[in-house]
């Protein structure tokens, strides 16, 4: 890895799975209860929670705010300074109004987040068959473009282009996903959970989440080696236009007509609280 100028993708691509690597490693060392997080082991140590969000910090210091002090921050500079190691001894640190485990492992997903998002060179590209997913994408970030294409077919790509390939409830093809990601990259792949959308599924007519998607999913990604899988479920409050949107952006847009849509849409409170129920499954391609 050259040390000055402007780094080659190849440079870039060390850094990432450095940085992905450490990260793994500071996850599996501190995957342990609250308890034995937040405890005092040894005066000689901190808790070992204090550590966790500290590396984020120092990732947030040293990564971002270095070359851009005036960027508004993930640590606000009270929080920062809880985990300054020069102003506080290790045997103090448990007195401290630190953030839980939980608090500080998405401070650090977040920095994470940022920090990729700051390398030069990174681009992303959106495939979709609809012009207003397109247009959003295009306007999503400076560095996105959007290309119309069907995703069932060939995708528009190189073979071994892509770092990360990610399928939003969209066609899969893991023949072609195989073929643009360089060996070892990586392909997360969003699949809805039964309570996706619960409030609003049989109100708006939208087709049941699949039985046996997730046998479906396991047969699509068998050519690929597992990484990680993770559930999330929120609640989000929708408004009418964008529950249009959701319907009209998924397969129930086959089975429901506009003027059909509008009835079912106004028979609803005007905002929706609606659950978000989804799987994330991460592969990679074998090198
Ligand atoms: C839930 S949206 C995801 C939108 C966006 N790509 C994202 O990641 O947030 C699913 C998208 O899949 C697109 N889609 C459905 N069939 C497709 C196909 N055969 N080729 C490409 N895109 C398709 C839909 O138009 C829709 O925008």
């Amino acid at each position: 890895m050259t040390t000055t100028g402007t780094p080659t993708a190849a440079d870039l691509r060390v850094a990432v799975d450095a940085l992905q690597s450490a990260r793994r490693s500071t996850l599996a060392l501190t995957d342990f209860d609250d308890a034995e997080l937040t405890a005092q082991h040894s005066p000689l140590m901190s808790p070992l929670v204090w550590d966790l969000a500290h590396v984020g910090q120092q990732e947030e210091h040293w990564l971002l705010q270095v070359a851009d002090p005036g960027r508004d921050p993930v640590f606000h500079p009270a929080v920062a300074r809880l985990y300054d190691a020069f102003e506080h001894p290790r045997a103090t640190r448990t007195r401290l109004p630190l953030l839980d485990a939980r608090a500080s492992r998405r401070a650090l997903a977040d920095v994470r987040a940022r920090v990729l998002d700051a390398l030069p060179g990174a681009h992303g590209l959106c495939v979709d068959t609809s012009a207003p997913a397109l247009r959003r994408a295009a306007r999503a970030h400076p560095r996105a473009a959007a290309l119309g294409a069907d995703a069932w077919r060939a995708l528009p790509l190189a073979d071994g282009c892509a770092d990360l390939v990610t399928t939003v409830f969209a066609p899969r093809g893991e023949a072609e996903v195989a073929r643009v990601l360089r060996p070892g990259g990586a392909w997360v792949v969003l699949t809805p959970l039964p309570a996706h959308l619960e409030q609003v599924r049989g109100a708006l007519g939208m087709v049941a989440v699949e039985e046996r998607k997730q046998e479906r999913l396991a047969a699509d990604l068998a050519g690929f080696a597992p990484a990680a899988q993770r559930e999330l479920s929120l609640q989000r409050p929708l408004d009418r236009d964008a529950l249009r949107d959701l319907v009209l952006m998924g397969p129930s847009a086959h089975h429901v007509d506009a003027a059909g849509l509008e009835e079912r849409l106004a028979g609803l409170p005007p905002v929706v609280d609606v659950t978000v129920a989804v799987r994330l499954t991460a592969v990679t391609r074998p090198g």
